[in-house]
C-alpha cells in the first residue's frame, strides 16, 4: 500500500485584478507582464477574510469529491505563508470551519514549495501506517503580502487554494518517488523584513513597508530553472524514465518562462506541460494544487499516467515529486 491521491478540490476567489487594472495602479502595461510572465488576471479575497476561508472551501470540494466526511480526516496539512494570524495556526481555523473533528494538524511554512513539502510529509504518515486519511491543503492570501505600489511584485501573485486527500492504496494516485531541498542562503533573496519574532511590527516597520514581499526577480528566476530542471531530472533518471514517459509536468506557477525553460531542459513538449498561470498568477503554496484540480475536472489525467510535480520558492525551497495517477 502507498499513500494515494483520492480527492482533489480547489477554490479562487471571484474578484478578479486585470493586467488592465494594475495599470491603472502603477507604472506597467498588459504588453510588460504577459511577455514577462505570462500572467493576465489574478483573484484577490476580499478584505476581512483569511487564508483559511479559502483553504476550508477547497477542503470541502475535495472531501465532496471523494464522497468522504470531514469527521473522518485523521490529519490536516496547511501548506501556507500567509496563514490568518501568527497564532493559532490557520489550519485551527480550517478544522473549525469544516467540522473536522477527529484529526489534529500544523501549517507548514515552504514557500512557493508548501505543497510539494507538505505532500510528502503527510504521505510519510500513510506509509508509516499510522494515519489512513490525511488531508494536504495549499493555500495563499498573496494579496495581503504584496505592496501594490510596488510594480516588480504586485504583477506577480493572486489568492487562491488547493487540498487533496492521501489514502493507502495500491493502485490510485500512487506518490512513486520525491526529492526535497532547502539552501538558506536563498534568505536574503526573497522575505519578508518585518512582522516575525526579529523586526516584530511598529509604526516604523509600517511607514517603511517591511511587511510586504521583497525579492531579487532575476536571481529567483535563474535559480528555479536550474533547480526545477535539475532535481525533476534526477527523479527521473533515477526511475528509469523519458520525457516520453511523463504525460503532465505540473509545475509551480510563478513566471511562464521559467516553466517553458524548465520544460525545455527536461526535454517536454509543451503538450506535457500544464499551465493556469495566465488565470490566477503565483498563488504560492496553491498553485500546483489548483492546477492539478483543474486537470481532474477537465478529464485529461487517466489512471496510470505519469506526473511529475515541481517547485521553487522563499527559504530557497525546491523539490519534485513523481507520482502515477
Ligand atoms: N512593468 C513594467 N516594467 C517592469 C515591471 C512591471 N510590472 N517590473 C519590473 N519592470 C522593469 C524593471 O524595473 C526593469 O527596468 P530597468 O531595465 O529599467 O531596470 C525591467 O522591467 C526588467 O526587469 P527585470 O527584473 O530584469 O525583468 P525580468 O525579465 O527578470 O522579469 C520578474 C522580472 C517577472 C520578476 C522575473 O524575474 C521573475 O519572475 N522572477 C521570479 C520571481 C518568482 O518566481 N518569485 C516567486 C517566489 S515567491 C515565494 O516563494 C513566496
Amino acid at each position: 500500500m502507498r499513500a494515494s491521491i483520492m480527492g482533489v478540490g480547489h477554490f479562487v476567489p471571484d474578484k478578479r485584478l486585470s493586467n488592465e487594472d494594475l495599470e491603472k495602479m502603477v507604472d506597467t502595461s498588459d504588453e510588460w507582464i504577459t511577455s514577462r510572465t505570462g500572467i493576465r488576471e489574478r483573484r484577490i479575497l476580499e478584505a476581512g477574510q483569511g487564508t483559511s476561508h479559502m483553504a476550508a472551501r477547497a477542503a470541502e470540494k475535495a472531501l465532496e469529491q471523494r464522497g468522504m466526511a470531514a469527521s473522518e480526516l485523521d490529519l490536516i496539512i496547511l501548506a501556507t505563508v500567509t496563514p490568518d494570524m501568527p497564532v493559532p495556526s490557520a489550519v485551527s481555523l480550517v478544522q473549525k470551519a469544516i467540522n473536522a473533528e477527529n484529526c489534529w494538524g500544523f501549517d507548514l511554512n515552504g514557500g512557493c514549495s508548501g505543497f510539494i513539502y507538505a505532500l510528502v510529509t503527510g504521505a510519510q504518515f500513510i506509509d508509516a501506517g499510522t494515519h489512513k486519511k490525511v488531508m494536504v491543503i495549499g493555500a495563499d492570501k498573496m494579496s495581503s503580502i504584496i505592496d501594490y505600489e510596488d510594480r516588480d511584485t504586485c504583477v506577480l501573485f493572486g489568492d487562491g487554494a488547493g487540498a487533496v486527500i492521501l489514502e493507502p492504496s495500491e493502485d490510485h494516485a500512487c506518490i512513486i518517488d520525491a526529492e526535497l531541498h532547502l539552501d538558506g542562503d536563498g534568505a536574503q533573496y526573497l522575505h519578508i523584513e518585518a512582522g516575525g519574532s526579529r523586526t516584530p511590527a511598529s509604526r516604523e516597520t509600517v511607514e517603511q513597508k517591511k511587511h510586504y514581499v521583497c525579492q531579487d526577480g532575476r536571481t529567483v528566476f535563474r535559480h528555479a530553472v536550474t533547480c526545477m530542471a535539475d532535481v525533476s531530472k534526477r527523479l527521473l533518471d533515477r526511475n528509469h524514465l523519458c520525457p516520453e514517459d511523463i504525460k503532465f509536468l505540473i509545475p509551480h506557477q510563478a513566471n511562464l518562462r521559467i516553466i517553458n525553460a524548465v520544460s525545455k531542459r527536461l526535454n517536454l513538449k509543451p503538450d506535457q506541460v500544464i499551465t493556469n498561470i495566465e488565470k490566477y498568477g503565483n498563488t504560492t503554496a496553491a498553485t500546483i494544487p489548483i492546477a492539478m484540480s483543474e486537470a481532474c475536472q477537465q478529464g485529461v489525467l487517466a489512471p496510470g499516467d505519469w506526473l511529475l510535480l515541481s517547485a521553487f520558492g522563499a527559504g530557497f525551497t525546491w523539490g519534485s515529486i513523481l507520482m502515477k495517477w
